[in-house]
């Protein structure tokens, strides 16, 4: 043997005077994880973190031969497709590795507010999710644009329309997002900068807070399980019981994006070209579609406002009362606990509804 117990123990002296990483490590080891009937859900987080870490790793190979400038960004794409040699497998996995993603954070976002994760001492855990959504659901944006074909041109062009009805700074941010009054170089550009730099840098941040926070407070439980005598609550310890079924639903989650690359590669359309109308039917991303219907069926004016804005407003007024619900439903009032989850189930059929009947349309 190379080390014997001795060197051993000397290497680890060595790392803990420079680390002091034992208290973390101690930490680790004495983590355990509640056992009741709804411990399945505890699984998503872990998923959209591995998805997250394939999205790194795809990304970056992609953007080896990607080009974000107006005359090759379509061009490159159909070379990663064709001539690089498993050009298209990555791609595959980095498109449907996003749509997974997205999927998992969502259930993972109404796992976490049905089981009322989000009570004391856990708001800023479910504040800084919120905002991991929010650069979630940013990535699909501007990452959308990058393959420069007609669906993503017009999608993207739809969507900077439709944000820029928000309030007071919907018209600057779209404006600053464009680079002028329309979707051109300089939309590429930032898009392309935003995707690449801005969003992950972003992401990793707040992924660390979002982590370090769940470390400290430990796996939340639903009320019965709270309610349960202390000798007869069930706990099984995080390393290795739980970590190793961890690793056997990142090996699924792994398993169904392989089996969606091979068989569905991710296509590309033709070339976008700004002066074309747009496609008929043209739609947003499945994660944009429900608010997307939403905004056709409102007429073109409510009252004294425009039909968008309204829209608009309505769904933001709503979206903020569910990222705050930490602070109005702490648990002291049931009737608010009920309202709670009844706004949750609502926003659940009217996302399962909305995006079926989208897709439809
Ligand atoms: C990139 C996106 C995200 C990643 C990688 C992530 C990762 C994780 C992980 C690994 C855990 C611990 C295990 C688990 O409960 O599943 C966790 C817990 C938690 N997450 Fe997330 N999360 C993300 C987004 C979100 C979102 C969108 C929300 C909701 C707004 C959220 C709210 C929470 C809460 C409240 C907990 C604590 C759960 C408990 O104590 O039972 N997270 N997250």
């Amino acid at each position: 043997m190379f080390f014997g117990k001795r060197e051993k123990r000397k290497l680890l002296y060595w790392f803990e005077r420079r680390l002091h990483a034992s208290p973390l490590i101690e930490l680790a080891l004495h983590k355990k994880v509640p056992v009741h009937k709804h411990s399945v859900w505890y699984y998503f987080g872990g998923i959209s973190m591995l998805l997250l870490m394939v999205q790194f790793v795809t990304g970056i190979l992609l953007m080896v031969y990607y080009v974000p400038e107006l005359g090759s960004a379509h061009a490159s794409i159909l070379k990663i497709n064709s001539s690089i040699e498993f050009g298209w497998f990555i791609r595959s996995l980095h498109s449907w590795g996003a749509n997974l993603m997205i999927l998992a954070v969502f259930v993972h976002f109404f796992s976490t507010y049905f089981m009322k994760a989000y009570r004391k001492p856990r708001e800023l855990t479910w504040l800084s999710g919120v905002l991991l959504l929010v650069l979630c659901l940013g990535f699909g944006f501007t990452g959308y644009l990058l393959p420069w074909d007609e669906v993503s041109f017009f999608a993207t062009k739809i969507g900077l329309d439709i944000s820029s009805k928000t309030p007071f700074i919907g018209e600057l941010v779209a404006l600053m997002l464009r680079g002028g009054h329309n979707i051109g170089q300089a939309t590429l550009s930032r898009f392309f900068a935003i995707h690449v730099a801005v969003l992950p840098v972003m992401l990793m941040g707040l992924l660390s807070l979002h982590l370090a926070i769940v470390q400290a407070h430990g796996m939340s439980a639903p009320k019965e399980f709270n309610e349960t005598p202390e000798d007869k609550k069930e706990y099984e310890p995080f390393f290795p019981d739980f970590f190793l079924k961890d690793i056997l639903v990142w090996i699924l989650a792994g398993n169904l994006l392989f089996v969606l690359t091979m068989l569905c590669p991710w296509g590309i359309g033709p070339e976008a070209d700004p002066f074309a109308p747009a496609p008929i039917g043209i739609k947003p991303e499945w994660y944009f579609l429900a608010m997307f219907q939403f905004l056709k069926l409102i007429p073109p004016m409510v009252g004294p406002m425009e039909g968008e804005l309204f829209g608009v407003l309505l769904m933001g007024v709503y979206a903020l009362a569910l990222a705050l619900v930490p602070l109005w439903d702490t648990g002291e009032s049931e009737a608010r606990s009920k309202l709670a989850t009844a706004l949750g189930v609502v926003t659940l059929l009217f996302m399962v509804i909305f995006s079926a009947w989208g897709a439809m349309s």
